[in-house]
């Protein structure tokens, strides 16, 4: 009994040690004690009142201008392909007619893609390389439409604080518009100074062969229910095996995932290519999550 007795209390103790104690202790020992303690605030009312913190860029980032919406129930289904990273597929996550409305507004637009250089930072020279990446891109005004699809990405995602939605961009694909193997993160989070957290891949036009989105380091889920959505390898006039996991162009689905680890590491397994299209035109939608808590502050 006394074993026993001791034996249930340990158990009792460990999670309580490494739910309450450890936490308590971290926030009361200062772990840098050069830069004394601090405190990590999540209340978005201080991001606008304090100057030490990073201004927000309303040409980056869709940020709340008070600015009403009314937008359509949620109306997709959800599959998840991966836990670590986190990747979900989303079925029917733009409407058609969403879609649609998309892509007549990006058509005046347009300007050739250049490669991904952290947007939030002041880089203002376009880096432009057709071997790396042919496309256009044009960014999207901000619509009812734009605006409820801004919405429906920060619910999916649990209203996350200190997320914000960057402005949105369609790409258009024309033959042989690709994008070779990249990651949408920079890996300046850890440094506090804030990262593409998540990527929706949506497909606003998939009127084409080929073009699929290629992540050679994700493991093909074995049930053949998901060759609807990604290449299996039997689709017709498709013989070489491709490595990993291709989602197919599909109308207003989209394919989701986590770039960053909880300590703000990128994730390998989200390198990710668009594959050539070889007949017709893709249109595909980015939503990038931005990550960007407020510096660090002394108490
Ligand atoms: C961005 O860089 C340009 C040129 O280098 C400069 O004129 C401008 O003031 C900078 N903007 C910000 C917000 O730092
Ligand atoms: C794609 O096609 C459109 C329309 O034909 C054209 O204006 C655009 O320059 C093409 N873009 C690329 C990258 O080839």
């Amino acid at each position: 009994m006394p074993l026993n007795i001791s034996l249930s209390s340990l158990f009792y103790l460990i999670p309580l040690y490494l739910l309450v104690i450890n936490p308590l202790l971290r926030q009361i020992l200062p772990s840098d004690p050069q830069h004394g303690s601090y405190r990590f605030d999540d209340d978005e009312d201080d991001v606008a009142d304090g100057d030490t913190l990073l201004n927000l860029n309303p040409d980056v980032l869709s940020l709340d201008d008070g600015t009403p919406v009314t937008c359509p129930d949620d109306d997709y289904r959800v599959h998840i392909l991966s836990h670590a990273p986190l990747v979900i597929y989303i079925e029917n996550f733009l409407s058609g007619e969403e879609a649609d409305a998309l892509v007549d507004a990006s058509i005046p637009n347009y300007i050739p893609s250049a490669l991904f250089s952290s947007s939030v930072k002041n880089d203002t020279t376009p880096n432009i390389d057709t071997t790396r990446r042919l496309s256009d891109q044009a960014l999207l005004p901000r619509t009812q439409t734009v605006r409820c699809i801004e919405a429906r990405a920060r619910s999916f995602q649990g209203w996350k604080p200190n997320l914000y939605i960057e402005r949105m961009w369609a790409q258009r694909y024309n033959v042989s518009g690709h994008y070779t193997h990249h990651y949408d993160w920079v890996g300046t989070a850890k440094g506090h100074g804030g990262d593409r957290i998540s990527t929706f891949m949506v497909y606003l036009k998939a009127e084409c062969k080929g073009g699929g989105t290629n992540f050679p380091l994700l493991r093909k889920p074995r049930d053949k229910k998901w060759c609807a959505f990604i290449e299996c390898g039997d689709d017709e006039g498709q013989t070489e095996k491709r490595e990993g996991v291709t989602f197919k162009p599909i109308k207003g689905n989209a394919v989701f995932w986590e770039n960053l680890r909880p300590d703000g590491s990128g994730w390998p397994e989200t390198w990710h290519a668009a594959f050539p299209v070889e007949e017709g035109e893709k249109v595909g939608l980015n939503i990038w999550s931005w990550y960007q808590p407020p510096k660090w502050r002394r108490r």
